[in-house]
């Protein structure tokens, strides 16, 4: 039994293959936690220590660890329910009732000691992954209303302090990047405000005690929410670090009416001793075996970036002509197929086929893709509108927009208001007719603005994420075989909650390829490769990149293409076709191998990455500038199997002597190593030239 609960002292134990979880329930009725850490066995050690005050000024419920903290009473640390009840009381008092237990799931139900307010929470636990999912339903049993200030999906504890915070920051263009540091006393607080994607922070969590790539132990979390979201980490004046995530309160509160219930995201956590490596695979398996199920993703071509809004149905069928010969797989239509879009101005809402530039509609270009083998996929920004569009002018007040203030623009489009059931039913329908009069396979849904002028209900941030997930899952419903990709000007919607309701992710317009391997080493930490996409483009701002290095870049997650490939030459079709070929039969690997960031102690900067499944892997090796008088790189594999013996074919090495005197580089020597070999004495490759790349590929020899 994964989840046991240990009567005579009122403690419930989660266990996951590795790691355990406790909390129990004092004699006052508060839910006391207890453990997050390495796996203990012999849960009749668990206890749970009186309350004890340090002091008048250090009340006993400020500084208890509770696994779901409310506003009230003598708290002033972080709590994950602020709520206000008709007659002004706006402290609660809560009191465990019960708890129902199910398989891998816990349901443990706290009632307020005097108002009809319910709080449940709800534990599944995911065995092999150690990870714990955990979110919070509120419901009103009076018959007045309540309001709900702020609820957060939980509070956890980490019983270190002097821990290290992984996480992103960024802005459009510039999606993941890294950064560390060292928590001080103090709250350090991550969150989104802008209602609808961000940029510039990601809502996950990384903490670490000192751990490398494949060691050490890491404390990580991420939450299930495409919209405002907040995540407070802190470490306590008692010891202990606090971290709390859930839905941002700013600028938001639910009015919960008689009967009324409001369920937060979930958010999924994990610990490992086995550093950041296994804290991603293990997230990784996890979105592969719960969220990411179905075939393969296809490779496939935009035209975006060749063709931008000046869209044509002759130029589009010679792009699917040139992109089938390259073996594309699916061929997708982005911005600009519609009402008067010629620029980012106008034809947002108006989502007929614009009759200038398909004068048959789109189905004689669909056609042509289908005959050629390859599915068809289209870009649509359905929460959007342009003000000149039609739809505009019929329904002036579908937008968020106050009163008396003059509503803004950003990329001249406004935000529909997809609180109201018409607007919720106008977006529905357009898909749905889209689909239904078109034999479409893929989705690219855009989101290129973020809200504002939300009005005077507060609950829009709630809302419209709750909308967006509701039409993606009723379109799928209809339409089971769909797949949508989640685009908000590149990565804005990158997230476990999108993740749950769509199937891959843009996470970027930044397609430079050596921008893109900082965003795909970033990305990896918490999201699947599976739903990485990747594209080779002509948008990128080094000049004289290697085709090679563009592929190997974008090879990295589900491959695409978005250059203007009838410019391209005859030896870049040809190059073309074989990496594309190379890269649908290593794709298995890729998509749905575990994944390795490579460590090395080498002065050059080599990039380094590595996919194991089955007996196979792949070693993606990149390097920027290389120093030719520099010795090569050594590295360690990692994830082989020890016994197994592993052919594979690696560039030879050219000496200085022979560069100096000119002789032929690119020569492969194929080899057989042990696993063992392989991850402990490791391969030694030399790179050369600039923005030099290769991928090697380890198979049990025969
Ligand atoms: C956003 C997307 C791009 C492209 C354009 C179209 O910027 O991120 O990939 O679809 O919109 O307008």
């Amino acid at each position: 039994m994964p989840i046991q609960f240990v009567k005579e002292k009122n403690i419930f134990v989660l266990h996951t293959a590795q790691t355990t979880y406790a909390f129990g329930i004092d004699n006052l009725g508060l839910l006391r936690h207890l453990y997050w850490g390495k796996r203990i066995d012999h849960i009749a050690d668990f206890e749970i220590p009186d309350l004890a005050e340090i002091s008048s000024n250090d009340p006993v419920l400020d500084l208890t660890l509770e696994e779901f903290p409310v506003f009230g009473g003598m708290r002033y640390k972080e709590t994950c329910l602020k709520a206000c009840f008709s007659d002004g009381t706006r402290d609660l008092e809560y009191k465990y009732v019960k708890y129902a237990l199910k398989d891998n799931s816990l349901q443990v139900i706290l009632r307020d000691t005097f108002y009809g307010l319910e709080i449940s929470l709800d534990y599944t636990i995911h065995e092999t992954q150690d990870l714990i999912e955990r979110k919070a339903t509120v419901t009103n049993h009076m018959d007045t209303d309540v309001a709900i200030e702020a609820i957060y999906s939980g509070q956890l504890h980490i019983p270190h302090q002097n821990l290290t915070l992984t996480a992103t920051h960024g802005h459009w263009l510039a999606e993941f990047q890294e950064f560390k540091q060292k928590l001080g006393m103090g709250k350090t607080v991550l969150e989104n405000r802008r209602g609808i994607s961000t940029h510039n922070h990601n809502p996950f969590f990384i903490l670490d005690n000192g751990a490398t790539e494949t060691l050490g132990d890491v404390y990580y979390g991420a939450l299930k929410w495409s919209g405002n979201f907040k995540a407070v980490i802190e470490p306590r004046p008692y010891g202990t670090t606090l971290i709390q995530m859930g839905v941002n309160p700013h600028d938001c509160q639910l009015t919960l009416k008689a009967g009324d219930s409001f369920t937060t995201p979930e958010m999924i956590f994990g610990y490992t001793v086995g550093g950041f490596g296994t804290m991603s695979r293990n997230l990784h398996d996890y979105a592969r075996k719960n969220l990411l199920q179905g075939a393969d993703r296809p490779v496939l071509y935009n035209s975006w970036e060749a063709t931008f809004f000046d869209v044509k149905s002759e130029e589009q069928i010679k792009l699917a002509k040139k992109a089938s010969e390259m073996g594309v797989e699916l061929f997708v239509i982005d911005d600009g197929w519609f009402g008067n879009r010629n620029s980012d101005a106008d034809g947002l809402g108006d989502w007929y086929v614009n009759p200038e530039k398909f004068p048959d509609g789109l189905n004689p270009l669909i056609r042509e893709v289908k005959s050629l083998g390859m599915k068809f996929g289209i870009w649509i920004e359905p929460e959007m509108v342009n003000p000149p569009t039609e739809l505009m002018k019929k329904n002036p007040n579908w937008i968020y927009h106050s009163k008396n203030r003059q509503p803004d623009t950003s990329r001249n489009q406004m935000v529909l208001n997809l609180t109201l059931p018409e607007v919720k039913n106008f977006i529905f329908n357009m898909i749905d007719d889209l689909l239904a009069n078109h034999d479409i396979d893929y989705i690219k849904w855009d989101a290129n603005r973020p809200i504002s002028q939300i009005g005077m209900t507060k609950e829009a941030g709630i809302r419209h994420v709750e909308a967006v997930y509701e039409i993606v899952q009723q379109i799928k419903q209809k339409y089971p075989q769909l797949l949508i990709e989640a685009c908000a000007s590149g990565g804005g919607r990158v997230d476990y909650g999108s993740l749950s309701y769509f199937d891959d992710f843009w996470t970027s317009d930044n397609t430079d390829p050596f921008d893109r391997l900082t965003i795909h080493k970033t990305y990896s930490y918490i999201y699947p490769i599976k739903a990485m996409r990747a594209w080779v483009t002509d948008h990128h701002y080094r000049p004289h990149l290697p085709l090679s290095f563009k592929f190997h870049s974008a090879m990295m997650g589900s491959l695409g293409m978005g250059c203007n490939i009838l410019n391209f030459s005859e030896e870049e079709i040809t190059e073309s076709k074989q990496f594309i070929e190379a890269y649908k039969k290593i794709r298995p690997i890729i998509q749905n191998g575990d994944f390795y960031r490579l460590e090395h102690n080498s002065t050059n900067a080599y990039h380094l990455f590595e996919y194991t499944y089955g007996e196979e892997a792949l070693l993606f090796a990149f390097l920027p500038q290389s120093h030719i008088y520099r010795a090569s790189v050594n590295i360690k594999l990692q994830g082989l199997d020890e016994n197994v013996d592993y052919s594979f074919s690696i560039p030879v090495a050219r000496s200085a002597n022979e560069i100096y005197e000119g002789l032929k580089s690119g020569n492969l020597t194929t080899k057989t190593k042990s696993g063992a070999y392989l991850m402990n004495h490791g391969i030694d490759l030399k790179l050369e030239g600039d923005y030099a790349s290769t991928i090697i590929h380890f198979k049990k020899g025969e």
